[in-house]
């Protein structure tokens, strides 16, 4: 079982988009995927058309409140989805010294045979997030190709360094940063894109994701990528991430 946090304290930058077209495409090619939302907002199951506040769904409350006597939600084939919402804020400001209370869980979703859980965390500074890389293998930061997102992104690092640094057992690996909204025309995206690739270095994604009116308007018709055309270019390029973090994470 892989773990992988998608996270960014800035918001807007496509963490909800990446966890939501990420895990219909991994759970599509047969990897029973498990999606767990811990931003307050709750905009996976927005996307997806869940119930958020369904009274039958295990909710990550419930796990933080260690009640795990309810359904872990069924979205598709292999897609399973722990949705979040406002009751979740109490645990947003915790100091995680007695222990992770995701970490406790760990055993449970190894026992329900999931391959790989993506977690959404939500745009702030917050104790969730920092309980969602206790239990990580893996972490990855999206940003849009903008000037004054590099410094969300170094925020985001060193956010996620100190974490790791001061948290016990936290000790999970940078996958590196995915630039999201990619428009080329631009003409300032390739000296940013060289400026960055000369800071990451090879924390830099080869795959990037275009800035497309398809991906935009998906959750309102609660599309993901899967439901557009084969050749479609939000389709492809998901494609080309995900095996991305395939070959990184070697599932
Ligand atoms: N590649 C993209 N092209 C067009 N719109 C996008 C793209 N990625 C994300 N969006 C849109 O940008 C908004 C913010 O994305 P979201 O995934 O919710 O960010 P975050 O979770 O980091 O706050 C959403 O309305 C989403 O549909
Ligand atoms: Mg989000």
């Amino acid at each position: 079982m892989k773990v992988l946090t998608i996270l960014c304290q800035k918001g807007g930058v496509g963490k909800t988009t990446f966890v939501v077209n990420l895990g219909k495409l991994l759970s599509h090619k047969g990897h029973k995927t498990l999606l767990i939302d811990t931003d307050p907002q709750g905009n996976v199951s927005t996307y997806l058309n869940f119930d958020k506040n369904s009274k039958e769904a295990l909710n990550t409350t419930d796990l933080f409140e260690n009640r795990l006597d309810k359904e872990i939600m069924k979205v598709s084939e292999s897609l399973y989805l722990i949705p979040s919402n406002k009751s979740i804020t109490k645990h947003s400001n915790e100091k995680i010294i007695g222990g992770s209370k995701l970490m406790k869980h760990k055993n449970f979703f190894r026992e329900k045979g999931f391959d790989l859980i993506l977690i959404d965390t939500p745009p702030t500074i917050s104790s969730l997030t920092q309980e969602s890389l206790t239990i990580s293998d893996y972490y990855l930061i999206p940003s849009k190709p903008e000037f004054l997102a590099v410094e969300g992104v170094s925020q985001a690092m060193d956010f996620a360094k100190e974490t790791i640094n001061n948290v016990i057992k936290a000790d999970p690996i940078f996958l590196g940063v995915v630039l999201n909204q990619v428009d080329t025309r631009r003409s300032s995206f390739q000296s940013f894109e060289n400026e960055l690739r000369f800071l990451l270095a090879d924390k830099l994604f080869n795959s990037k994701i275009s800035q497309l009116t398809e991906i935009a308007d998906s959750p309102f018709y609660a599309k993901t990528v899967l439901d557009f055309n084969e050749n479609s270019k939000a389709r492809l390029e998901f494609i080309e991430l995900s095996e991305e973090i395939f070959e990184k994470v070697g599932l």
